[in-house]
């Protein structure tokens, strides 16, 4: 048993994708989030960068008495794992690898599309995980740069025609390709899933980077029996590098409860003794 807390870490909302999951399977956890919407989107940022924010990011989640890292961003977990495994003194769970195993396993035909920021599709880190656990895929990546930006602004609904002309621009050739399967490699794609599905057809079967990532973790704490006493009431804490409002308003509609209030503002940089 280990009561210490669980750190959840995103450039901003999409990592709430596994927050959800989390919270929803696992109501004694204490779970920490940071999303760094100061700093969003990371997906067009280089590798270097991408580097030392996931550094910044992890360090002020260690600061927080935690038992595991959560690196809820496929960019990050495309080029930057190593790196944060290598230096943290908690085991880090990444996106690549559940959600590769998965939509590797579900895809009847082998045709699998993959969809992520320019970084990670770049890395070609989902294609090499895909390949590991099933070598005979066909494999058909896009990057989608404009998916973040618009997911932050809470632009994600049916109907909302900027969106859908953008989800068709960027996956007409994913369609056109007969895949059956899209592994949503960037957190942020699931909150799309309602106008991906639309586009893509009822028989695609979207696979999201978060959630599956969410079940592993759940998955390897009972495993290691690091899960927090049955007996305790979770709790959840939310911060954020920037606008707190506007975070709450998004991240209380994508986890399907209010989180108002709840939001606070940090710099990452070490709070100073009194
Ligand atoms: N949710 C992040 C990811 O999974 C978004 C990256 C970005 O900020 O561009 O890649």
């Amino acid at each position: 048993m280990d009561n210490r807390a669980i750190g959840v870490f995103d450039s901003g909302l999409g990592g709430l994708t596994a927050m959800r999951k989390l919270v929803e399977a696992m109501p004694n956890e204490d779970i920490i989030y940071l999303g760094d919407n100061g700093r969003v989107p990371y997906g067009g940022r280089s590798r270097e960068t991408v580097i030392r924010y996931a550094r910044e990011d992890t360090d002020f989640l260690l600061r927080h008495n935690i038992k595991a890292v959560v690196v809820a961003c496929g960019t990050v977990s495309t080029v930057a794992l190593d790196t944060v495994s290598s230096e943290c003194p908690v085991p880090v769970f990444g996106v690549v690898e559940p959600t590769a195993w998965k939509a590797a396993r579900v895809s009847r035909s082998g045709r699998i599309g993959i969809i992520g920021t320019k970084r990670s599709v770049a890395s070609g880190a989902y294609d090499r995980a895909i390949l590991r656990f099933r070598p005979e895929a066909q494999l058909f990546s896009k990057a989608c740069p404009l998916f973040v930006p618009l997911v932050e602004e809470g632009r994600v609904r049916r109907g909302d025609t900027v969106i859908e002309t953008v989800v068709r621009e960027y996956l007409a050739e994913l369609r056109d390709a007969r895949i059956d399967t899209l592994l949503l490699g960037c957190t942020h794609y699931p909150l799309l899933s309602e106008v991906i599905s639309d586009y893509m057809g009822g028989d695609v079967r979207l696979i999201s980077a978060g959630e599956e990532t969410a079940e592993y973790l759940i998955k390897k704490l009972r495993e290691t029996d690091a899960l927090a006493s049955p007996d305790k009431r979770g709790s959840t804490n939310f911060y954020v590098t920037d606008n707190a409002e506007g975070f709450e308003r998004l991240a209380s509609f994508f986890m399907g409860s209010d989180i108002s209030g709840r939001v606070k503002i940090t710099s990452l940089e070490q709070e100073k003794q009194p």
